[in-house]
């Protein structure tokens, strides 16, 4: 059986005392790490205190990039070796907002994977596709070739332990979110992909989140699907009481 993991992705909001006074608002009331996983990726400005803050908890913290070099000369960048290093647990890597704005590849993301899992990080891997590519029945074309891509040259074994949000852009932080039914058959979907690259094993194990417009009214439904192993939640994980009663609704 796979854990259900709920991630908050912050995006770029909240200040230092916004973000310390959410974790000490949940950190002792998120469920028990044998029912679900439970994280919040925040801004790499408030990594250190969050992690010190949420020690001895069930409370995870994730960062919301990381580089894929080790250290040097990269102005800017996110060193996998300092995350690790602050105990951060996760990394979200090729969001669809990275992707659009900074245009991030394929191949960039697929190195950042790995480098993340060399540093014993687990990456929250995003792929999703635009309202005009699924209209346009691309939908399965572009999912394949973003995993295709973005998994190359990663072992069985860290296939096994990734986590993959798919998120369908036009139900991003939109309203609009994805039916259960739409859900189920892209998160699917995106198990099949990952049991052809690889196998069948594999595919069973991986996790696969959805996210877009996902909230406590709703996410129910999703969780409620084979296929939907958890999800990636932006807009309603910022506030305290939004972010336990997802996952309330999970355990
Ligand atoms: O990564 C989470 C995200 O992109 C979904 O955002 O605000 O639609 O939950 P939101």
């Amino acid at each position: 059986m796979r854990k259900p993991i709920i991630a908050g992705n912050w995006k770029m909001n909240k200040t230092l005392s916004e973000a310390m006074s959410f974790v000490e608002e949940v950190k002792n009331s998120v469920p028990a790490s044998d029912k679900v996983d439970a994280a919040v990726c925040a801004s790499a400005l408030f990594l250190a205190p969050m992690v010190e803050a949420v020690k001895g908890t069930d409370l995870k913290i994730g960062s919301q990039n990381v580089s894929d070099k080790d250290s040097g000369a990269y102005t800017g960048e996110i060193s996998p070796v300092a995350l690790k290093d602050l105990n951060v647990t996760y990394a979200i890597i090729g969001h669809s907002e990275r992707r659009e704005y900074y245009s991030e590849t394929d191949e960039f993301i697929n190195s950042k994977t790995k480098k993340t899992f060399e540093h014993g990080l687990t990456p929250i891997l995003c792929c999703g596709e635009t309202l005009e590519e699924r209209e346009g029945g691309k939908f399965e074309e572009v999912i394949r070739t973003q995993l295709t891509a973005d998994l190359a040259g990663l072992t069985e074994d860290q296939v096994s332990n990734l986590v993959i949000a798919y998120e369908p852009i036009w139900a991003i932080g939109t309203g609009k979110s994805a039916t259960e039914k739409d859900a189920q058959e892209s998160c699917k979907f995106v198990r099949d992909v990952v049991a052809s690259l690889y196998n069948e094993n594999v595919a069973e194990a991986v996790r696969v989140q959805y996210g877009g417009s996902v909230k406590p009214e709703n996410i129910k439904e999703y969780m409620a699907q084979p296929d939907i192993d958890g999800a990636l939640v932006g807009g309603a994980s910022l506030e305290p009481a939004s972010f336990l009663a997802l996952l309330e609704a999970v355990k």
